[in-house]
């Protein structure tokens, strides 16, 4: 059995920034409240005529060159994301089409935050079996497109924006371990209850989420999952090079580093200028750490995230 080794990573962030002082003018906030309570100060809006194809395929060319590799060499695309274009088909779909690949496997994985953690946790598991050898693995979201921009309590907190990376199979390591964990119980923590029926939207269509009840949750079980994921490795935390986390508040992140014992200057941050871009975030993270030459090869890269279901999960990587 063989492993699946990051071979190229992709980002892209739309051009329009929406800073704090920007959404002061829309709702009653301030700069310093968004700042001390999440970290954020500016997030990436997607233009009205881009979809989330678009910012897909963005990521998704840049990871492809950086991998050296063609759109017709993979036999598999994942696109983790809440936020897909059509109801059917599928954003990877869509995806593949505009790739011009004709007959790989291809299909969207749902679990908000989590997305891309689980995209790459399958992805692994089909190169490891054998069934693929190359995969596109993307989070990619239009989050701004189901916030209610009236709404203080969540419009603060979200951007737009896509990360991707190129997974190959290797004799070496690679992903070393993915752990996923969903809780179905807290449905209604964070959710946007809302389905389509008849031709039309039936129910709400906007994020509704209980702030504080989501950021004990997530605390907890991140802190859950990383201890986890480094026993079940025999490691312990001074084996991490880099905690490349879910960008969501920069608190829920200082939580994480503080259990692993890790100091700051050890952690991919990106939350202050992307905000939370859902099934995005950590590939985002992961493609800005890379490209700045702070990701080196041969270095323990532990990716985490949590989101809305709820789901979480990490993966353990030598890059
Ligand atoms: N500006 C100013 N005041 C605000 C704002 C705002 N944007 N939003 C809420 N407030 C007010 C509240 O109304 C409340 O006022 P009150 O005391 O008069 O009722 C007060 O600020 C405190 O509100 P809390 O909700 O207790 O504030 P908290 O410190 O919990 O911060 C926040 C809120 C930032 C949403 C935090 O709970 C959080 O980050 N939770 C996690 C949410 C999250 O990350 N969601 C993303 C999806 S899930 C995931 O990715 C993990």
């Amino acid at each position: 059995m063989s492993y699946s080794r990051i071979i190229g990573t992709g980002g892209y962030l739309p051009e329009k920034i929406l800073t704090n002082a920007d959404l002061e003018a829309m709702v009653d906030t301030s700069d310093q409240w968004i700042l001390e309570r999440t970290g954020i100060h500016s997030r990436h809006l997607a233009a009205e005529d881009q979809d989330t194809c678009d910012l897909a395929e963005n990521a998704a060319r840049l990871a492809l060159a950086a991998a050296e590799i063609e759109a017709s060499d993979l036999d598999l695309i994942i696109v983790a994301t809440t936020t897909p274009d059509r109801i059917f088909p599928s954003t990877a779909c869509l995806l593949q089409a505009r790739l011009g690949v004709h007959g790989a496997t291809a299909f969207d994985i749902q679990a908000v935050c989590s997305g891309f953690i689980y995209a790459l946790s399958i992805a692994d598991k089909f190169i490891k079996t054998g069934a693929a050898r190359r995969a596109l693995v993307i989070g990619a979201e239009i989050f701004s497109r189901m916030v209610n921009w009236t709404d203080r309590n969540t419009c603060i907190l979200f951007g737009d924006g896509a990360g991707a990376v190129v997974l190959e199979a290797s004799d070496e390591p690679g992903i070393l371990s993915t752990h996923l964990h969903a809780d179905g119980a807290y449905k209604d923590m964070l959710t946007v209850p809302a389905t389509v029926a008849d031709g039309r939207l039936n129910g709400d269509g906007f994020v509704k989420m209980q702030g504080n009840e989501v950021f004990k949750f997530a605390v907890k079980v991140l802190n859950s999952v990383v201890k986890e994921i480094l026993a079940d490795n025999q490691l312990d935390e001074s084996a991490i090079d880099w905690l490349v986390p879910h960008q969501a508040n920069i608190r829920i992140i200082n939580a994480t580093a503080k259990k692993l014992k890790l100091p700051m200057e050890k952690v991919v941050v990106t939350v202050p200028t992307h905000g939370n871009t859902s099934a995005a975030s950590v590939p985002l993270a992961l493609d800005v750490a890379v490209r700045d030459g702070r990701i080196q090869r041969g270095q323990i890269l532990l990716l985490e995230a949590v989101g809305g279901g709820f789901t979480w999960g990490a993966v353990l990587v030598k890059y």
